[in-house]
């Protein structure tokens, strides 16, 4: 039932007798309120660039450059240099050097930088990329030059909207005699609840989007995603998610497509987000409870040699004048694409439910170089 005016009223009323209104919860001041989300500073020292497994922040921008045609060996190992000056000094709080906005500059706002090598990076120093060059275009894909390649990619990541535009801003200023942007995309994701603590996010069809992913700090997750050297794989693919066609359907309809219920994450099977799939369940009628289409069957380890990837999604809308396309960023980190990816990708291009409500329309994979250590620079090892 929809609370009166008079009973709104009521609430507001009570807020000054003792109760705080919140976003239309009613909160007792007598009761611990949570504090904000502290303010948090990312170290960018590391065995491995730390944006990989802080949590999805919410606001991000990612950026694939072209080199320059004169760009060699050597430019490029001067651009390392200065992105990792950068990277330390924004990372801490601090203007980059010969930053030319320095209050911009801001701490706390668990601001990271990612930075990756595509294909040409790894031919100039005279060596093999750990992964393919590129995927093969699957069947549902419909690639767009605009957002697909790149020879070098940076992902920035923070809190704050303006801290990550300011960091850009300095690192393509930086980049600029060397390599320019080839692609942008811009990206959002809420991990925090309303009482402040860490959530899986939700993608713009509604759906908790990250329950599967191997936990960060587990013996799985380092298995996943970090390659010997400390580094690992980035696969990005811009994917657009057709709302209209989706919010037609019923909510079970929605549910089956994935086999997670919408409220919660949890599986159809379960009852919390985070139980296991019961994948062999069936109903009296003897059909699985969980689709032979539906994308978390398909995706699941279990149903694919054991193959783990991490994934961490950025929603993305993009409008031109009257119209407005929205999707998923979708990024995927993994030791090894050929063997730990690409089947997966293959194995939802040919059957997964959610094929007809989305369409990739960009794809681009990096090598991300090992972290960063005081007196060092990335890449350094593949440029020295
Ligand atoms: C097309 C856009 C996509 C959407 C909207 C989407 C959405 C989802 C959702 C809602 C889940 C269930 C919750 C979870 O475990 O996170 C999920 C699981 C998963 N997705 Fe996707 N996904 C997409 C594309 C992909 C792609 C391209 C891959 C890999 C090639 C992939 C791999 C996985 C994996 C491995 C799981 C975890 C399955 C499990 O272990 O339970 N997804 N995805």
């Amino acid at each position: 039932m929809k609370p009166s005016r008079r009973q709104l009223f009521g609430y507001a009323g009570a807020a000054a007798a003792g109760a705080a209104v919140t976003g239309g919860a009613v909160v007792a001041l007598d009761q611990p309120v949570p504090p904000p989300p502290a303010s948090r500073l990312i170290d960018p020292y590391g065995d491995h660039q730390p944006g990989v497994a802080a949590t999805s922040p919410r606001h991000a921008e990612l950026v694939a450059f072209k080199l320059l045609p004169g760009t060699d060996k050597a430019a490029l190992a001067r651009l390392m240099r200065l992105w990792s000056a950068d990277i330390v000094a924004l990372g801490n709080g601090r203007p980059a050097p010969g930053d030319t906005a320095p209050e911009l500059a801001t701490s706390g706002v668990a601001l990271t930088t990612t930075v990756g090598f595509g294909p040409r990076v790894f031919e100039l120093a005279g060596q093999k990329a750990a992964g393919p060059d590129d995927l093969p275009v699957m069947r549902h894909d419909r690639l767009q030059n605009a957002w697909s390649g790149g020879d070098l990619l940076i992902v920035v990541g923070a809190d704050d909207e303006l801290s990550v535009v300011h960091a850009v801003r300095r690192l393509v200023a930086d980049a600029k005699p060397f390599a320019v942007p080839a692609w942008r995309q811009t990206g959002f994701w809420n991990s925090t609840g309303p009482d402040g603590g860490a959530i899986t996010g939700r993608n713009l069809f509604g759906q908790v989007d990250g329950t599967g992913n191997p936990a960060v700090g587990t013996p799985e997750f380092d298995a996943t995603v970090w390659s010997a050297d400390g580094g690992t794989t980035l696969v990005v693919r811009r994917v657009e998610l057709n709302l209209d066609t989706w919010d037609e359907l019923t909510r079970s309809e929605q549910e089956r497509a994935v086999g997670r219920k919408l409220s919660t994450g949890a599986p159809l099977t379960g009852t919390a987000e985070h139980d296991e799939l019961d994948l062999d369940a069936r109903d009296p009628d003897g059909r699985p409870l969980i689709a032979a289409n539906a994308h978390a069957r398909l995706a699941h380890h279990s149903e694919n040699d054991g193959r783990r990837i991490f994934r961490k999604g950025l929603n993305y809308v993009h409008d031109t004048g009257t119209t407005r396309e929205s999707g998923l960023i979708f990024l995927s980190y993994q030791a090894d694409i050929t063997s730990q990816f690409f089947p997966l990708l293959a194995r939802l291009d040919a059957a997964d439910a959610l094929n007809e409500w989305t369409t990739t329309i960009g794809s681009a994979t990096f090598t991300i170089p090992p972290g960063l250590h005081p007196g060092g620079w990335i890449g350094q090892k593949l440029f020295s």
